[in-house]
């Protein structure tokens, strides 16, 4: 189910936006092209972004400016990405994030 708002009482009708695709977790969904990463996330109902270090428990969405780290996310290979403050790109390829996001040798 997508919880996107398009029609809003002072913001109007969206119209505009330029739809894109992006893989999630190995799975393409819809995003608007710019919107935050976490938008469109939430718009397809994923709520967990990452798993914590020492207790392996779920984050995501808390304070939604780039302040907290509790989205952050695997973006093109790349750990620690705030997926509240980083832009949609085509094609990008995102991955839930376990502990430091790095692979254990
Ligand atoms: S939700 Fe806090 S940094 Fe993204």
């Amino acid at each position: 189910m997508c919880m996107r708002v398009t029609d809003h009482i002072i913001l109007g009708h969206d119209d505009t936006s330029k739809m894109i695709e992006i893989t999630v977790d190995g799975k393409k969904i819809p995003a608007k092209e710019g919107e935050p990463i976490l938008a469109a996330l939430l718009a397809q109902d994923i709520m967990v972004n990452r798993y914590t270090v020492k207790r392996n428990e779920p984050r995501g969405l808390f304070c939604g400016i780039g302040q907290c780290t509790d989205c952050a996310m695997i973006v093109d290979g790349r750990a620690n990405v705030r997926t509240c403050i980083t832009p949609a790109v085509e094609g990008m390829v995102v991955e839930t994030q376990h502990g430091y996001g790095i692979q254990e040798v």
